[in-house]
């Protein structure tokens, strides 16, 4: 063995070829459980106070999720604490179920049936780890023997429940064959049904048969099949509700539940944004907004999924990373020029086809559906192109033509170079101000009036340029028209008239007039200008004046 690699041992996948998962599709949410407060909470630095806890709690229960594992009673003081707050405080709404975590061991199921008492709802979920490399190293011990203890733990819970269950608690059992991933399938499936028949499970009282990847040790298509392998071989499956519980040690938490979902399984246990030991669990908010983009109604809320995050933040002091699907500071934002200009198309065809699909390039989700906005979605770099810095001015209800974007576009890109950092919208709009609407010397119009002549509009105005003031005036078919005349013989009639565009823009209760100049200079040079006013016949003369001052000034 000379290099590092060589000393793992390669996954060994199962053989089978008849597989049906890959031709499913998911068409339905599964039952979500939320572990969040028990696997997320045992991963941190300083797990949660109760008061914490509470917190998170109600949150989940907000989102929507219906089975939530509270903890490990058995194992902490906190925990068992939270757990008689969440009780005695009546916390729990009538169609939550808690789940309580616990060894399958004598004594620390006799506690948990304590720590549970006067709860409406339970799942009391008890394991043992099975896999070949637990057995060899931590218990040694052979499968009769790990049988042997989930059996007993099993036999023991059914007993102990009779009482609560006789006192009106709605009590269902799960059991996780821990290390489910590393377990021989033909041994996962026989001491999955030696559980079945000791806790006496029916098909009207089925238990969970809850299957983890404790680390995640193979490819999702791998692990499918073996979800499908056990679900085929397992005897008394409708006796069960097959369940997942994916880590994420291989990056693939997502894809892990996804395919075990198509092989068969019915109920995921995740935790928000993927908290939970090592590389965590699999992330409940992926997961139920993947569905979400697929068509399928997730059953969760997550349209305020800002305040979801700030909340996790808080009680776990942890950090959603800026790239972290759906929620992540970062994903609902191009820099890019070309995905910039794609992102406005497909915003301009929303609007303009009116289409009731989702259908804008490199945004897999309306941000709106998580509460986001669509402003930050466009953000302005040295990366960025014309179509972007033109998109940021539409936040602030500047429609800019066409032909304005480049040149606006070299604008603000020599701007992110000389600065070297991010462009702020605002600092967008400054530059828009300051190139454009700010251009108002050497020419200015100091006075002007319109009038009516044969049905022809008459300009009359006093222009200053530096410190000479003059008159002009002229009639035209229209204000522009009119305006070109009375210019005529002055220097400014160098140029000609391109085109113009002309909208409104409310400005606080005010509405102004935006008028862009498209102009070309004695050498064919493209010049434009911007002029806005309340009045809708001086935005145009203004940005005229605009477009002439830029150029002068540039000369
Ligand atoms: O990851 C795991 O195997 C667990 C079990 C206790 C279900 O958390
Ligand atoms: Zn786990």
């Amino acid at each position: 063995m000379n290099k590092s690699c060589e000393k793992y041992i390669p996954f060994e996948p199962i053989s089978l070829p008849d597989r049906t998962w890959p031709n499913k599709r998911i068409t339905a949410p599964p039952v979500w459980c939320s572990v969040d407060l028990r696997d997320g909470n045992q991963a941190l630095i300083d797990p949660m106070s109760v008061a914490e806890k509470l917190e998170l709690f109600h949150t989940l229960v907000d989102i929507g999720v219906k089975e939530i594992e509270v903890g490990f009673p058995s194992a902490s003081e906190t925990e068992y604490e939270f757990l008689r707050a969440l009780i005695d405080g009546g916390h729990i709404p009538d169609d939550v179920t808690i789940q309580v975590l616990v060894q399958a061991r004598e004594h620390l199921i006799k506690k948990t049936f304590e720590a549970i008492e006067g709860a409406k709802h339970v799942i009391f979920h008890f394991y043992n780890s099975t896999s070949t490399l637990q057995r060899k190293v931590v218990f040694h011990t052979d499968m009769a023997g790990v049988t042997k203890i989930a059996v007993d733990a099993a036999k023991l819970i059914r007993e102990l429940s009779q009482p609560a269950i006789a006192g009106g608690m709605d009590l269902r059992y799960e059991y996780s064959p821990e290390s489910f991933m590393g377990t021989e399938m033909d041994n996962a499936v026989d001491i999955c049904q030696a559980v079945i028949e000791a806790l006496g499970s029916t098909r009207s009282n089925k238990v969970i048969l809850n299957l983890p990847t404790t680390v995640e040790n193979c490819l999702p298509n791998y692990f499918a099949d073996e979800i499908e392998y056990f679900i085929r071989k397992l005897p008394s499956r409708d006796c069960a509700v097959i369940s997942l519980h994916p880590h994420n040690d291989r990056g693939t938490g997502v894809a892990t539940a996804e395919l075990g979902l198509l092989a068969g399984a019915e109920r995921v246990e995740a935790t928000l944004f993927g908290n939970g030991e090592r590389t965590g669990n699999v992330d409940l908010v992926t997961l139920a907004l993947n569905m979400h983009t697929q068509g399928v109604d997730s059953g969760l809320d997550f349209s305020r999924i800002t305040d979801v995050r700030h909340t996790y933040e808080k009680v776990t002091k942890m950090k959603v990373d800026p790239r972290q699907p759906y929620a992540g500071d970062l994903v609902f934002t191009a820099f890019s020029g070309s995905h910039q200009d794609a992102i406005s198309k497909g915003v301009a065809y929303m609007k303009e086809s009116h289409s009731p699909f989702w259908e804008i390039p490199y945004l897999p989700i309306d941000p709106a559906d998580v509460g986001r906005d669509y402003e930050p979605i466009i953000r302005i770099n040295s990366q960025s192109g014309k179509g972007g810095a033109a998109f940021v001015l539409q936040s602030f209800g500047y429609e800019l033509p066409k032909a304005m974007h480049p040149e606006f576009g070299h604008i603000v890109q020599v701007e992110t170079d000389r600065v070297g950092k991010e462009l702020p919208a605002e600092h967008v709009l400054e530059l828009f101000k300051s190139h454009y609407i700010d251009a108002t010397h050497p020419y200015e119009l100091l006075a002007h009036s319109f009038g009516d002549e044969n049905g022809r509009v008459t300009f009359s105005g006093t222009l200053r340029h530096k410190d000479t003031v003059f008159q002009v005036s002229g009639a035209g078919n229209g204000p522009i028209d009119a305006f070109f005349t009375a210019i005529h013989g002055q220097k400014m009639d160098r140029f000609t008239f391109v085109d113009y565009k002309e909208h409104a823009i409310a400005r606080g209760s005010d509405s102004m007039a935006v008028a862009y100049i498209h102009l070309k200079d004695q050498a064919g040079k493209d010049v434009f200008g911007v002029g806005i006013s309340p009045n809708i016949n001086l935005a145009p003369l203004k940005g005229i004046l605009s477009a002439i001052n830029r150029s002068v000034n540039r000369d």
